[in-house]
């Protein structure tokens, strides 16, 4: 039977255990344990009576789930990307959110480095080779050759936490580091050694490009046919944020006719990415299965993360990583309690 205390918090799908231990302090845990995400209907049917939904990114989380919702309070997704929630209605309705920045920014940061290293060394054409019997002469001069990383020219799109800790790597490798934000940030140039510049001549200068923007309205196919003509026949394409930032039928006719060497993907337009997608056949792109913050320690983190915004927002305190700050005066305004 249900505490009278406790608030109600629906956990979408199976979490790190760290978490589930957490919440289970301070609600009562309504928890889905099954590793696919849940269907709308579960969604719509598990939400009626709660007071917080803990989510994923695969979770759409929209009007239609809210509206299904009138106790509710606050939304924790694990994950910094906040783009399968309505934000915008989420705010007007009062209810916070809770996302968890920072705490995979080294682990994308690398996984970022990884994809860059991968496609210009052909770390996975190499090892398909070996694997199929194909490696028939020891050494030769004109074998595998791929592109330098050192040295070399990298544009990072969207400068953000992620962002910077790419430049910091890049900066290891004694790149030239070029960035393009809606933001200037001066104060960074300086302490990295990094140059601002427009996204068309960004485009044009680098050896290699790496995504780092959120999916929003502006950012939607922010890279598409016209943008990848403008890279250099060279250069590689790493996308980590998310796919949609890059029109993916472009991508693939660039990669196809050789405007752009190769690319490294996490992140598709529809994932699980379709077996048939062109990609899939592609020698000089290199995939992974939206993998940018799966290391054992960061999904631990990420997953404590945002329980613990959850609780402290059903506790009536404010978290650091609330996302719709806005959603304060939003209450204030209409008088609404914290809980
Ligand atoms: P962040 O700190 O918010 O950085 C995003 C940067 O992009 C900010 O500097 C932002 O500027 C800038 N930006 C926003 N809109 C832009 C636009 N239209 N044009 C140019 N720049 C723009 O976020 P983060 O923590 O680095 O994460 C970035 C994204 O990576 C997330 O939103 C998520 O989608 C993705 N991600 C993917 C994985 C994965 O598993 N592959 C893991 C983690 C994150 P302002 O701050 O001024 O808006
Ligand atoms: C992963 O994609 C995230 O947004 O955390």
């Amino acid at each position: 039977m249900r505490s009278k205390m406790k608030p109600i918090v629906y956990v979408t799908r199976t979490i790190p255990e760290v978490a589930l231990v957490l919440l289970k302090q301070y609600c009562e845990v309504v928890y889905r344990d099954e590793v696919p995400p849940p269907k709308k209907e579960d969604i719509l049917k598990n939400v009626v009576n709660v007071d917080a939904i803990y989510c994923t990114l695969n979770e759409k989380i929209d009007k239609e789930v809210m509206d299904a919702s009138p106790r509710l309070k606050v939304i924790g997704t694990m994950s910094v990307g906040v783009d399968h929630i309505d934000v915008e209605y989420a705010t007007s309705r009062g209810i916070y959110i809770v996302h968890t920045p920072g705490v995979l920014t080294e682990t994308t940061a690398d996984l970022a480095f990884a994809l860059m290293l991968a496609s210009a060394r052909r770390i996975v054409e190499c090892d398909r080779m070996i694997r199929e019997g194909k490696w028939k002469l020891a050494w030769a001069p004109t074998m595998m050759l791929g592109y330098d990383v050192h040295g070399k020219k990298l544009g990072i799109i969207g400068l953000g936490r992620i962002g910077v800790a790419v430049a910091k790597r890049a900066k290891g490798f004694n790149m030239k580091v070029y960035y393009y934000d809606v933001t200037r940030r001066r104060e960074l140039e300086n302490e990295l050694g990094i140059e601002y510049m427009e996204l068309s001549q960004l485009l044009k200068e680098s050896d290699f490009i790496s995504i780092h923007v959120p999916l929003t309205s502006e950012t939607r196919h922010l890279i598409s046919e016209k943008e990848l003509r403008m890279m250099k026949s060279t250069a590689i394409l790493i996308n980590t944020s998310r796919g949609p930032v890059v029109d993916e039928k472009a991508l693939v006719k660039a990669l196809k006719e050789g405007w752009i060497a190769g690319a490294g993907l996490d992140v598709f337009e529809y994932e699980p990415l379709p077996p048939d997608s062109p990609l899939v056949n592609l020698p000089n792109v290199v995939l992974t299965p939206h993998i940018g913050s799966a290391s054992y320690d960061t999904r631990n983190r990420m997953a404590q993360y945002a329980a613990e915004g959850i609780i402290k927002i059903l506790r009536g305190e404010e978290p650091d990583n609330l996302y719709n700050r806005d959603v304060v005066k939003i209450r204030a305004l209409h008088s609404v309690k914290m809980i």
